[in-house]
């Protein structure tokens, strides 16, 4: 059984992460708007996991008896200036939600919800791998520069991206019921 307080937290990160997933999304349509597709189908692929991680903490809420309490998702943004600077928006994203799981973790841990403190663990370390991966493109545009060869090179290679089989098979259907 979870506390009204972590409940609520749950479910306020839940919010954040299917948010994450409507933010690069849009990111998705900008790049197709400007002819990138290596960079659409990362970002795609991008989007896919945060609404696996939105996922994660659906089935968390009910496996614990709790009651999950959709929100509204605000609207993203849907244009950008560039695609560093996309990139770059994105980065500044990730670290904010790993201050949003920094934060839960210590709930968790005022609370004695243990068992939340674990399942959080999970996110923070992949939490470490998201803010990773995308500064690591934000490298490569700024060597790739603004337009011409590089950035045409570096869509190819970001087109070579795949999800990993865990998301894949949790995005096959609707969220599985509790046990
Ligand atoms: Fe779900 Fe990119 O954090």
């Amino acid at each position: 059984m979870l506390s009204p307080t972590i409940e609520d937290a749950l479910n306020e990160q839940l919010n954040a992460e299917a948010y994450s997933g409507y933010l690069y999304l849009s990111m998705v349509a900008y790049f197709e708007s400007i002819g990138l597709k290596g960079f659409a189908k990362w970002m795609g692929a991008q989007t896919r996991e945060e609404f696996f991680h939105a996922n994660k903490f659906y089935n968390y809420i009910i496996e614990r008896s709790g009651r999950v309490s959709l929100k509204t998702i605000d609207a993203p943004p849907n244009q950008w200036e560039s695609p560093l600077a996309a990139f770059a928006a994105a980065y500044e994203h990730e670290r904010k939600v790993t201050g949003l799981i920094n934060d839960l973790v210590g709930l968790a841990r005022e609370e004695k919800d243990h068992a939340s403190e674990i399942f959080l663990q999970w996110f923070v370390t992949e939490q470490v791998e998201e803010e990773a991966s995308v500064e690591e493109v934000i490298q490569k545009l700024k060597l790739a520069g603004p337009q011409g060869a590089g950035l045409f090179m570096l869509d190819n290679e970001l087109s070579q991206r795949v999800i990993s089989p865990l998301v894949a098979a949790a995005m096959t259907g609707i969220p599985a019921p509790a046990a």
